[in-house]
């Protein structure tokens, strides 16, 4: 394969002006594709979203709530218009949220579950009728490795996530025979604000440091790391690829280990 691999394709990423998204943004414009971004944040005005633009500078981006279904098509038809039909979708913004089922308070129960399964749907439903038409497209939720197992205090996020791998399957089920590839990216703990700012609270230094330890490759995850993935199924060379949830995760749900490697030498 030669060339740009996304050259001439369109593709709208929410969660677009930090971390993940922001780095699938700037990877994809390398790539040759035109980025639409969705972010409630602004758009910063240095780092990752704008490289991406200054790559393609007929990129664009709109500041907007993922769960606000109006923003969110009228956006989708802003997108067509000024670029083109929208052949790749990902679904990244998302935020954290839980604690004990007794405890959670059930409005940030609500919201993780909104923004992160709401905010998977809706963009979604607002890029299907253009690929239908088209008989093409990749969509691309990134749920996460809370989404395939559990995590203490997880809740309401790992119930999001959990959520968002198996709409994924269904969604390659429905419309796989359409030509449209519906995947999932299951990143493990990526070093982004998101991760920071949850590292950052009182008492966890200790429990990040083995979370770390508890990815096989001994270490965090990059953005750069999550936007590769994706940029593998939102291109052809992902042909055949649909319905999975992928652990991007440096090993973190491979298994466990106990020293047992480490009495073979394998330190
Ligand atoms: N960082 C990790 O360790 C990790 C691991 C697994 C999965 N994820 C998932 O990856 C995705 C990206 O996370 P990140 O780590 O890059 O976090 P991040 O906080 O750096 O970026 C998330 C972006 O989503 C935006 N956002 C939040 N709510 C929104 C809404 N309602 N409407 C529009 N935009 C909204 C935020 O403003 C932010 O810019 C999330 O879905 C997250 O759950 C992250």
């Amino acid at each position: 394969m030669s060339g740009r691999r996304l050259e001439g394709r369109v593709a709208l990423v929410t969660g677009a002006a930090s971390g993940i998204g922001a780095a699938c943004a700037r990877r994809f414009a390398e790539e040759g594709a035109r980025v639409a971004g969705i972010d409630l944040a602004p758009a910063p005005g240095d780092g990752d979203w704008a490289a991406a633009v200054k790559a393609a500078p007929d990129s664009l981006f709109e500041q907007a709530d993922v769960c606000d279904e109006a923003a969110v098509n009228r956006i989708a038809d802003a997108t067509r218009d000024a670029l083109g039909s929208i052949d790749v979708l990902v679904n990244a913004a998302g935020v954290p949220g839980g604690g004990a089922a007794h405890q959670i308070a059930l409005e940030d129960w609500d919201r993780t579950i909104a923004v992160n399964l709401r905010g998977t749907l809706l963009p979604s439903r607002a890029v299907l009728p253009g690929m239908l038409e088209q008989r093409s497209g990749s969509i691309i939720h990134i749920a996460s490795v809370e989404g395939i197992e559990g995590f203490e205090g997880g809740s309401a996020y790992n119930a999001s996530k959990g959520a968002v791998v198996l709409l994924t399957r269904n969604m390659a089920i429905d419309y796989g025979r359409r030509g449209i590839r519906v995947n999932a990216i299951c990143p493990g703990f990526i070093d982004t604000p998101m991760l920071r700012g949850l590292f950052g609270m009182e008492g966890l230094s200790d429990v990040a440091e083995r979370i770390r330890e508890a990815h096989q490759l001994g270490r965090f995850g990059r953005a750069e790391e999550i936007a590769n993935a994706a940029l593998f199924l939102a291109s052809d060379e992902s042909s055949f690829v649909t319905g999975v949830a992928l652990p991007v995760d440096g090993g973190y749900t491979a298994g466990h280990r106990f020293g047992v490697a480490s009495m073979m030498g394998l330190d």
